[in-house]
């Protein structure tokens, strides 16, 4: 499933004479760049077709829940755990007694239990209905209970209802819905007026054209923090060795060898407020390098190591109130030794992880760090490199 730049919004199609009116909403949002997975009851299939709505957000539309396409081992869970916003419209009375009571036996409702019960992310609810329905004391105890659990209801418009009547029933504009959305989600963007590097991959110090010595770093937890980041609002610069899919950043710029990275940072590090340090970088380099090849017929050789400089703990010296965030990959005495680098390389904070566990770390999808900063010591268990990102991003803007 791809992570736009600007979002994942999963939109709710229930069955009502409005349902047209969510191509409009799914058009502004796929021109903003966001990402929009569509899910209709079957309800919603007498009045729009899903073909149309496909077309519209070039993604499948979910009408089935044992449909085994939904993307993920468990669709409607990845679905809704991926999403940054689910918003219904036109939300049915009928819709909105099921997800006020918990019922899920159709995709909307069901995507709506996985996504409102687990994460505190925008979900906004859009009525539209006759206006006896929305003014039944069912409907109306409904959305109360909504609205209390947090979900944001946009009030339906007062107007000539397509029933013929007249009253407050009508779907509201597709410019108040579009408008509602994106605050909602912009007050999620808490990283908005950050401007961020992060660095990830390992570095390549050459011994001759052929050979390097390098390290297994495989970037992607440096990566998952730069999508973090940009999800939050925040402007990012990934410096990058590897060749992971873009997460949507910014900028990239490519490094391989210590000094190549240092000079990337020379140059960046005076424009940013925060320096995300994933990259695992040399200590040493070869004091020579051969121009070229050595070849094993000329026998042995011995290769003298020369320490590299110390980026980060350079960096920070002349930081002003630059925020940095260094890694320390330990294979024991993780936390004392990651407490005694935050302090010799002057940090605000170091993410510590223990690389003999083979379950986590380098080159897997998952790891399990510790966050330490002067002050406080806090485990993020095992999950995810994505959701591992979420909690150190989470960590950063609590004292940025
Ligand atoms: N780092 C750096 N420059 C280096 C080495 C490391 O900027 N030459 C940064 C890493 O990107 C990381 C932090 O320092 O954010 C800690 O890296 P680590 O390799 O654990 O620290 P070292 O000081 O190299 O200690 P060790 O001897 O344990 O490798």
């Amino acid at each position: 499933m791809i992570l736009t730049a600007a979002g994942n919004i999963i939109i709710g199609i229930t069955g009502g004479i409005a349902a047209y009116k969510a191509c409009d909403l799914i058009r502004l949002f796929v021109k903003d760049k966001f990402c929009v997975h569509p899910v209709m009851t079957k309800a919603a299939t007498e009045f729009i077709t899903p073909l149309t709505v496909s077309c519209l957000s070039s993604k499948k539309t979910v009408v089935d829940i044992f449909d085994s396409s939904i993307e993920g081992n468990v669709g409607h869970i990845e679905l809704a755990d991926i999403a940054d916003l689910m918003l219904i419209a036109p939300a049915t009375a009928d819709i909105i007694a099921k997800i006020a009571s918990g019922i899920a036996d159709d995709p909307v409702s069901l995507i709506s239990m996985a996504f409102y019960g687990t994460r505190e992310k925008p979900f906004v609810i859009v009525p539209a209905m006759n206006y006896r329905m929305y003014h039944n004391p069912a409907t109306q105890k409904n959305l109360e209970i909504l609205k209390e659990r947090g979900v944001i209801i946009i009030d339906p418009e007062e107007g000539e209802l397509v029933c013929g009547e007249t009253g407050e029933g009508r779907l509201a504009s597709v410019d108040v819905i579009y408008n509602v959305v994106i605050k909602a989600l912009d007050e999620t963007r808490d990283m908005k007026n950050i401007n961020a590097i992060v660095t990830a991959g390992g570095t390549e110090e050459p011994i001759d054209p052929v050979r390097v010595i390098s390290n297994r770093s495989s970037g992607k937890m440096g990566y998952a923090v730069a999508k973090q980041l940009k999800k939050r609002g925040a402007k990012v610069t990934l410096i990058s060795s590897v060749d992971l899919p873009d997460p949507g950043v910014d900028e990239i710029a490519k490094f391989k060898t210590a000094a190549d990275l240092k000079d990337i940072l020379d140059s960046k590090f005076p424009s940013c407020d925060l320096l995300v340090m994933a990259a695992a970088v040399a200590d040493f380099k070869p004091k020579e390098q051969s121009d070229k090849k050595l070849h094993r017929s000329d026998g042995g050789i011995t290769i003298e190591l020369e320490p590299t400089d110390d980026i980060i703990a350079n960096l920070a010296k002349d930081r002003g109130d630059r925020f940095i965030v260094g890694f320390a990959a330990e294979s024991e005495y993780m936390i004392s030794r990651a407490k005694s680098k935050l302090e010799s390389k002057g940090l605000d904070m170091i993410i510590a992880n223990d690389i003999s566990r083979s379950d986590i770390g380098f080159g897997s999808e998952y790891n399990e760090v510790v966050v330490l900063d002067k002050n406080c010591e806090k485990t993020i268990k095992r999950d995810l490199k994505i959701n591992i990102a979420k909690g150190i991003v989470d960590e950063i803007a609590s004292m940025i």
